[in-house]
Order: C-alpha cells, then sequence, then structure tokens
C-alpha cells in the first residue's frame, strides 16, 4: 500500500522520476519510542508518505538526532523532535494517528508475556497521555505483549472517559506479512497476490493464520498447512533466535507497522476500500479482543470482517478453541494491572 500510494503520487519530469510536495499531505503522526529498533526504520517509512504533514517522534532518549538525520529527505511531513516525559503533551497535540512500539524487545528463552512488567507501565503511562492530548487519534499499540497491553490501553482510557473501541488497535500486520512471504514462497505464487488473514491475538499459538481463506484460492497438504502454522506462529521467536539477545524483529515490523500507518490514513483521507487484520476491541468470538480482519474508515474500525470465520476447516476449528485460554488470560491479566494502579 505504502509503496502504491508513492508510486501513484510520483511524477515524471524531463526524464525524471520526483515525489512532488503533494499538496494534500495533511495528516499528524507521533511515534512513541521512537529512536528504537522499530521507531527509526518507522519513522523513515512514515516520512515518506505522502500523506504526513507532520511527523513528531517521542523518546526518553536519542530522539534529536534520529529527527535532525530524517529532517533532510525532501518529502513534505516536517519532523519535529520531544524527548522526556514533560514534553510529551506537546508531541501528542492535534495527532491524527499515535503510534506506540515503545518498550523492551525479546532476548532468546524469554516469552512476549515476559515483557508485562516492563511494557504494561510504560503502555499505561502513554496511553494517558494520549488520552489527555489528542483522544481523537488512532492509537496503534506495537510494544508487547499486544495481547496484554491493548486491554491495558482500553482501561486507561475507560477510567480517563475518552474510550473509543473503533480507534485503537493492536498491530498484527507482521503476523499476515509473515504468512503472506512464507504462502508465497511455499507455492511459488507472486508475493503481491498472495494475502492471508491471520486472526486471534499477537503470541504463540494465539496467532492463527487462515490458510483456507487464503487468496489466490491455495490447496495445501495437511503437512503443508501444519508446517506454514508453526513457522508463522514462530516467526518472532525465529528471529529473536537470530538476533541472539540483540533484540527481535525491528525492519520487518517498521515496514508493517508503515503498511497499517499508511492504511489508516487512507481510510482517514476518504477511501472506502481499507482492509487490514488488527487486534481489536471485538464480537466476533466471546473474547472481547480477537484479531480479524477489520474495515478501516474515518471513523476508525467500520467494520470486523466476522465471515472469514464462518466455513473454517476443523484444523482451524480447532486451533480457534485452543487459543482462547491464552488469550483469555492475557487479556484478564491486561485489565487486572489497569485497574489495580491508581
Ligand atoms: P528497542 O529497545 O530497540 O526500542 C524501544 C524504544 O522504546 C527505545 O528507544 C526506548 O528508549 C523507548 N522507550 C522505553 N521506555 C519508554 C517510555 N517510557 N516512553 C517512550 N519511549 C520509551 O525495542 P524495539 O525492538 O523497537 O521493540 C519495541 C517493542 O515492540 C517491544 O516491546 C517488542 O516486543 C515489540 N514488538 C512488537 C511487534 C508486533 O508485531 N506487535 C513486533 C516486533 C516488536
Ligand atoms: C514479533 O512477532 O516479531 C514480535 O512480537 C517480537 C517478538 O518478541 O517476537
Amino acid at each position: 500500500a505504502l509503496q502504491n500510494s508513492l508510486s501513484s503520487r510520483s511524477v515524471k519530469s524531463i526524464g525524471r522520476t520526483q515525489y512532488r510536495l503533494n499538496p494534500q499531505a495533511s495528516y499528524k503522526v507521533a511515534i512513541l519510542g521512537a529512536a528504537g529498533g522499530i521507531g527509526q526504520p518507522l519513522a523513515l517509512l512514515v516520512k515518506m508518505s505522502p500523506l504526513v504533514s507532520s511527523l513528531n517522534l517521542y523518546d526518553i532518549a536519542n530522539v534529536k538526532g534520529v529527527a535532525a538525520d530524517l529532517s533532510h529527505c525532501n518529502t513534505p511531513a516536517q519532523v519535529s523532535d520531544f524527548t522526556g516525559a514533560s514534553e510529551l503533551a506537546d508531541c501528542l497535540k492535534g495527532v491524527n494517528v499515535v503510534v506506540i512500539p515503545a518498550g523492551v524487545p525479546r532476548k532468546p528463552g524469554m516469552t512476549r508475556d515476559d515483557l508485562f512488567n516492563i511494557n504494561a507501565s510504560i503502555v499505561k503511562t502513554l496511553v494517558e497521555a494520549v488520552a489527555d492530548n489528542c483522544p481523537e487519534a488512532f492509537i496503534h499499540v506495537i510494544s508487547n505483549p499486544v495481547n496484554s497491553t491493548v486491554p491495558i490501553a482500553a482501561e486507561v482510557l475507560k477510567q480517563k472517559g475518552v474510550y473509543d473501541p473503533k480507534k485503537l488497535f493492536g498491530v498484527t500486520t507482521l503476523d499476515v506479512v509473515r504468512a503472506n512471504t512464507f504462502v508465497a514462497q511455499k507455492k511459488n505464487l507472486r508475493l503481491i497476490d498472495v494475502d492471508v488473514p491471520v486472526i486471534g491475538g499477537h503470541a504463540g499459538i494465539t496467532i492463527l493464520p487462515l490458510l483456507s481463506k487464503t487468496k489466490p484460492s491455495v490447496s495445501f497438504t495437511d503437512e503443508e498447512i501444519h508446517e506454514l502454522t508453526v513457522r508463522i506462529q514462530n516467526a518472532g521467536t525465529e528471529v529473536v533466535e537470530a538476533k541472539a539477545g540483540a533484540g527481535s524483529a525491528t525492519l520487518s515490523m517498521a515496514y508493517a507497522a508503515a503498511r497499517f500507518v499508511e492504511s489508516s490514513l487512507r481510510a482517514l483521507d476518504g477511501d472506502g476500500d481499507v482492509y487490514e487484520c488488527a487486534y481489536v476491541q471485538s464480537d466476533v468470538t466471546d473474547l472481547p479482543f480477537f484479531a480479524s480482519r477489520i474495515k478501516l474508515g474515518k471513523k476508525g474500525v467500520e467494520a470486523l470482517i466476522s465471515s472469514d470465520l464462518q466455513g473454517l476447516t476443523e484444523y482451524e476449528l480447532k486451533a480457534v478453541e485452543a487459543l482462547k485460554g491464552e488469550l483469555k488470560s492475557s487479556i484478564e491479566k491486561g485489565i487486572g494491572f489497569a485497574q489495580k494502579q491508581p
């Protein structure tokens, strides 16, 4: 989407392709945790979006240099830096989309839930500031464990009296990006054609690719389904192990997060055909939060695509039942944390 959007706005002039300064660039995006492994490449990709007029970068340290560096790119977005809690409110004023990749990443041997003790408080504090300064913004939560940090964010917004479930998203785009890549590789398909919905949550068995709903329609052996499902579920761990202590996915995550930002901006801009998977408040199952395909509109989630959960294979039906216990307890853990805090 980012690529399409960029190329559709490029113009040919005397044999050279240039990006024209888009007169329609009018959206403000803030990244909280912008100096980190995800934050920096994400900031670069968002700086390339012709829909962005202001890009506000916030972190507790090292964000000045990132902003100075990015500000030299000749794309429309005006880059500003904000360091530390005293500058957070200014970072958020008037912002349309807030992306939150702040927090610690995994090391080998850890689960995403092992990050809860540190990241839960970080997300809570940042979302409080979002509630106070840009309660209308779309909020994209990347910080893990997403299965719990999104319910924490929802509770914080409720406590502040500004919760709009249509505007709070756990970012699961990377699961879709991975599923599309692995399926295209396995079946020798053109990457651009492949789309696999991924539902449930964002940890281990809660990540459930619906391979039977792959577009274009593909047939898999039982063995292929199992192998692909497990690889998609463990793809984060694959990267954590390859990085051997230096963190988790950052570049592919930035790519995925930029796609979700661009989709949100297109929806805000009135595009009536924007679909993504995301972890949101949901009634497609009996769990209060669930990732599924959603239709995005100007006001956030316009529809949950519950039809994806119809006509599942036996393998998928069993997997949906199997993930519910873990997802439920991660949701309850997040809600419990937010309700206990002063
Ligand atoms: P990182 O350590 O490289 O960067 C995190 C950044 O957050 C740092 O710059 C740090 O200074 C900043 N930070 C810490 N406390 C902060 C606070 N209170 N306010 C603002 N900024 C703060 O980590 P990373 O690799 O960028 O990963 C960040 C998070 O994203 C981790 O929790 C990781 O597990 C998660 N993640 C999620 C997905 C997903 O699919 N949703 C994918 C990859 C990583
Ligand atoms: C991922 O899926 O890559 C992220 O959730 C980071 C992790 O800890 O695996």
